[in-house]
């Protein structure tokens, strides 16, 4: 089955393995079981650059090429969704400077999905991100997605920890069915404002 959408996942933890990064790939594997097209950045191997303010309003300017391609996939994407670790009570700070590469006009009527990783599932990050979202005129859905440590199991070859709790498995059911739910009624709206892309019109 497929659908139209098309997500970008942007997690925002550089360490191998990680959790973040295999809660975010589980969430991809469920999306795309639904039809949608995912991209999952890999900021190990697309790091980006520090973002420089000279961009900001610019993003397509970057002369760095994954600055370039992020605002590419991100402008093209009608659901995004950020995955953090939990740093110091808050979200990383890799996550932010992707952020900051960005502008509003990626993120303006966008379902926004929020995804975080650490002690006692800590909704510390995800808080957060909401208010940045806000900042960047997306629309962050109520449901969020927030893990520690035991809700995993040994880490596979693949380098992924598989998720072992059922009630995550169930979250991460709800929260892509909001997505799927939301993302074309903001698609709707944006193509009736003329904020789609020329390819979507
Ligand atoms: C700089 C730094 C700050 C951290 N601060 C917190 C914190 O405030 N609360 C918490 O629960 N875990 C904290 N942690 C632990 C991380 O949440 C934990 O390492 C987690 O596994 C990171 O996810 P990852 O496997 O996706 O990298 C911190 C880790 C780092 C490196």
């Amino acid at each position: 089955m497929q659908n139209s959408l098309k997500v970008l996942i942007l997690s925002g933890s550089i360490r191998r393995p990680s959790y973040t990064f295999s809660v975010a790939d589980a969430i991809k594997y469920s999306l795309q079981e639904q039809g949608c097209s995912c991209l999952h950045w890999n900021l190990t191997k697309q790091p980006l650059p520090i973002a420089d303010p000279a961009y900001h309003s610019r993003p397509h300017d970057n002369p760095n090429d994954n600055a370039k391609k992020l605002a590419r996939e991100a402008d093209s994407s009608d659901i995004i969704i950020l995955a953090t670790p939990i740093y110091h009570n808050s979200y990383s700070g890799v996550l932010k400077n992707a952020l900051d590469l960005l502008t509003m006009s990626q993120f303006q009527y966008k379902a926004i999905g929020l995804v975080s990783h650490g002690g006692n599932r800590s909704t510390q990050g995800v808080d957060q991100l909401r208010i940045v979202v806000r900042g960047l005129l997306g629309y962050a859905i109520t449901t969020q997605v927030c893990t520690m440590k035991s809700d995993y199991g040994s880490v596979d070859n693949d380098g992924i920890y598989p998720i072992s709790d059922p009630t995550i498995h169930e979250r991460i059911n709800r929260f892509v069915r909001e997505l799927i739910l939301l993302a074309p009624v903001y698609r709707a709206l944006r193509q009736r404002i003329g904020l789609l892309p020329s390819e979507f019109k």
